[in-house]
């Protein structure tokens, strides 16, 4: 589709080609001060009041193709977690964190209504074992997306820093993981559990936010 664009606009390919090796000859007659003038200029279009939906169906992520990695589900897993996306507490002193991202098939489609159970520890580097402090489970929505608000959790003992995820689809296999951060490289290296393929992506925003992206992908049933 892309080859016919050219054409379909009444340029061929060679009569591009043939503006571009006489370019000289066009530039004498368009004044350099224009060129400019025209690259910088607004577009002017009306922006729609809401934005549309282009019905997302494959994601171009390079974490299609194979199930994310399993890692050990650890010594603190609760079962039956609260129903909540925001984890967040009274008087933290970690960083914010909001860790968003699509679970997929391994065919990369999006899986609507997967479960995520997250838990992880706590801004001293403790888990709590009788509530349900930092733990919690949601369903991703209609895209295939989820979205975590939580706390980047410190490295404790042993361990670099990192956050547990259990995820279940409807028609997949069961995945009991974990991610990591970009950021902690030094403790990352020293961590035996630690893989790379579990880093999420990462930027920090203006106001400390961490704000991370991480796709899943679930092995069918
Ligand atoms: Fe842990």
């Amino acid at each position: 589709m892309g080859n016919d664009k050219p054409q379909a606009r009444g340029v061929t390919r060679r009569a591009f080609a043939t503006t571009l090796v006489a370019g000289g000859a066009a530039t004498a007659v368009i004044p350099l001060w224009a060129w400019a003038q025209q690259a910088g200029a607004p577009l002017n279009y009306p922006f729609p009041a809401q934005p549309g939906n282009l019905g997302l169906t494959l994601a171009p992520t390079p974490a299609c193709g194979a199930a994310t990695e399993a890692q050990t589900e650890g010594p603190f897993y609760s079962p039956q977690t609260p129903l909540r996306a925001n984890l967040h507490e009274q008087n933290e002193r970690a960083p914010k964190l909001v860790l968003q991202g699509l679970v997929l098939t391994p065919d990369c489609r999006p899986l609507a209504n997967a479960v995520i159970d997250f838990w992880h520890c706590d801004d001293g580097g403790d888990y709590d074992n009788r509530t349900f402090r930092y733990r919690g489970h949601q369903f991703t929505d209609a895209n295939g997306v989820y979205r975590l608000e939580t706390i980047r959790p410190p490295m404790y003992p042993g361990r670099t820093p990192h956050i547990h995820a259990k995820l279940q689809g409807q028609q997949t296999r069961l995945l009991t993981t974990q991610v990591y951060f970009p950021d902690a490289a030094d403790t990352n290296a020293r961590d035996g559990i630690f893989s790379p393929r579990l880093l999420i992506a990462q930027r920090t925003l203006a106001d400390g936010t961490i704000d991370g992206r991480f796709d899943f992908v679930l092995a069918r049933a």
